[in-house]
């Protein structure tokens, strides 16, 4: 299993933690990361039997190397603590993260690493090793991006929430991730994927891409994911099976651009060793190279290595 530097999260597939047939479909499905939902998927009347059913699911096993996230209720709901107490005794040992919903400042995330260490001691699991991932979904929750990636060392990614996010600022559209219509003189999405993508590289997190809700147009889900993807962005949630393969393979490097890393890297080398270690620019047939290309290079070298090429 993974640990927290390493996981991968090119597809984040959601599951509502109240469908039996759900889950047990997720197992076989080649996502890099399943997350049970306990918020929005659940109805309120159905989270008391999703929490159980939820447990039971994370303890079966049979999630191979997937990453296991729950998705628990924002803090503003009255379910939070139960959520995280009941998932946390009943499963901890096979839980990587919790997911928090419409983060909108540090002290909700501190709020959750205090709780969350509290019912590991006290279910005997090991402490601190339960991750968080912060969902950023309405405008409080953008302005304070930095102070919640850096309010606890659990946290290990950001994630941006669009349908809620356009719902908090007024956007004047339905479509999910889809640019609203008359605003016609860029990405109306930039700044707020920007945003989340700098806090996380500032702090070292990950920065996952949000629902396309548009679940039979895959085609559209490429055009959407290929733009945080080249931004930098490590993944994108999937809500149908049917977008798991496009988006392992847009969050993945192009094989020419993997190839040519790796060759970059080895040329590289050479040169250093060959100057007795001093680091300089240096030739790889018509393309200078240097110490900020051995870096660029490393990057997508390290997502090819985790995405098996
Ligand atoms: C996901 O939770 C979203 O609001 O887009
Ligand atoms: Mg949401």
């Amino acid at each position: 299993m993974a640990d927290r530097t390493t996981r991968s999260r090119r597809s984040c597939l959601a599951v509502p933690g109240s469908s039996q047939k759900m889950i047990d479909k997720a197992r076989g499905l080649p996502a890099d990361e399943v997350f049970l939902d306990l918020e929005d998927a659940c109805a309120p009347l159905a989270k008391p039997d999703a929490r159980r059913r939820v447990v039971e699911a994370l303890n079966e096993g049979g999630w191979g190397t997937r990453t296991r996230v729950v998705r628990v209720n924002d803090w503003t709901t009255e379910w939070t603590y139960r959520d995280v107490v009941e998932v946390v005794e009943g499963a901890g040992a096979n839980l990587d993260c919790l997911l928090l919903p419409k983060a909108q400042s540090a002290e909700q995330v501190a709020a959750l690493d205090l709780l969350l260490t509290q019912v590991e001691r006290a279910a005997g699991h090991e402490v601190g090793r339960i991750g968080i991932e912060a969902q950023i979904e309405n405008a409080l929750g953008l302005v304070n991006v930095n102070a919640i990636a850096t309010a606890s060392p659990r946290v290990e990614a950001l994630v941006f929430g669009p349908a809620d996010f356009m719902a908090s600022i007024n956007m004047k559209t339905l479509v999910v991730g889809e640019q609203p219509p008359g605003y016609d003189v860029g990405d109306a999405y930039h700044h707020i994927l920007m945003q989340i993508l700098m806090a996380a590289r500032a702090h070292g997190k990950q920065a996952i891409d949000g629902p396309y809700l548009q679940i039979r147009d895959v085609d559209g889900f490429r055009r959407v994911a290929g733009r945080s993807a080249a931004l930098g962005f490590d993944g994108k949630w999937v809500l149908h099976p049917g977008q798991i393969e496009a988006s392992n393979e847009v969050y993945s490097p192009r094989q020419e651009d993997y190839d040519h890393a790796e060759n970059i890297l080895d040329a590289y080398e050479h040169h250093t060793s060959a100057a007795g270690g001093a680091r300089g620019a240096a030739m790889l047939g018509d393309e200078m190279i240097d110490e900020a290309s051995r870096k660029m290079a490393l990057v997508i070298s390290g997502k090819g290595r985790a995405a098996g090429m």
